[in-house]
């Protein structure tokens, strides 16, 4: 279906998409970057859209998308924000609900909390009933704002042995952090036969993570991904409409700048704390 873009997000998978690093890419040129959006079709209806693995992106006036890749938005909707939301609340809520066997009543550590995809995880992880949930980022200062979101507590990187007793960790760093943070984790841990799952979900803080070997033997560890490729595409799309749901309700607190397409130049390498959404 050809379909009008009305909001795009710049999520760093669209980055890294269009400079080649991100590991679906495929070299293949020309590329319009952009992974998802909120498009309007022939029919007027406003829908977000996940497109395929495709050359023809969202940062564009027109794209081209597989309707059954998307889901019609209420008609109160927000594009921008819904644009913001969906890429960092998926990753938490698709890594809780299809990667792992997450139990309400469990606790979440999440590392790299304060980013966009860091702070939804916290509402996530509380939504599904996560008991306790503990952000965890190298920021302090905006460590401190989660606690408005619904985090029990906040640890700056270097005390992760706070919460060595959790149960699952979602984690967003990778890097030396993940792996210091989770030595200090396991020696610190209670009940070393106790299962602790980590997720690993992004990798802002390196690409490789140097976890010495008797960590895995010194612990119940499972160490799992969640991202495209290790839950199926249709998992994926089988979530949306919940969690569009939770997003078009304003359940979530959003992060979202609107920019005119035009003035994406500008902007493309901006670090802000906000997710910049695209509007042609
Ligand atoms: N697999 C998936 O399904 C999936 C989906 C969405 C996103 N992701 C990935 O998740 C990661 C985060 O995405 P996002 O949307 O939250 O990005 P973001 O909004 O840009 O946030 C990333 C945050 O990481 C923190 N950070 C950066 N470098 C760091 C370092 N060296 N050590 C500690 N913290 C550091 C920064 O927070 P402070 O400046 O506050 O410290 C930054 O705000 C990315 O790698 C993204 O590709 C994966």
């Amino acid at each position: 279906m050809v379909v009008d873009v009305v909001a795009a997000g710049l999520h760093p998978r669209v980055r890294s998409q269009a400079d080649g690093s991100h590991y679906t890419s495929t070299g293949q040129l020309p590329l319009i970057p952009g992974m998802d959006g909120v498009v309007r079709g022939p029919d007027g209806r406003l829908r977000y859209t996940i497109l395929d693995d495709t050359s023809l992106g969202t940062l564009a006036e027109r794209t081209v998308m597989d309707p059954d890749r998307s889901i019609v938005l209420p008609k109160h909707a927000d594009p921008v924000l819904v644009a913001a939301a969906m890429n960092p609340a998926m990753s938490s809520w698709v890594a809780l609900r299809r990667r792992i066997d997450f139990k309400r009543g469990q606790s979440v550590l999440i590392l790299g909390a304060t980013g966009n995809a860091g702070r939804m995880a916290v509402q996530v992880a509380k939504k599904l009933g996560a008991a306790h949930v503990v952000g965890a980022g190298r920021n302090t200062a905006a460590l401190e704002a989660l606690r408005r979101l619904g985090a029990d507590e906040v640890l700056p990187l270097d005390q992760l042995a706070g919460a060595a007793n959790v149960d699952v960790v979602i984690d967003y760093l990778w890097g030396e952090p993940a792996a210091a943070g989770l030595v200090d984790m396991i020696s610190a841990r209670k009940r070393r036969s106790d299962p602790i799952t980590w997720i690993q979900i992004g990798s802002v803080a390196g690409p490789a993570s140097p976890i010495p070997s008797a960590a895995l033997r010194a612990a119940r560890l499972q160490i799992v991904g969640s991202g495209i490729g290790s839950v199926p595409g249709r998992d994926w799309l089988k979530e949306l409409p919940k969690l569009v749901d939770h997003v078009t309700k304003g359940e979530f607190d959003v992060r979202a700048r609107a920019v005119p397409l035009k003035d994406v130049e500008q902007v493309w390498r901006t670090n802000t704390d906000d997710r910049i959404v695209l509007t042609p």
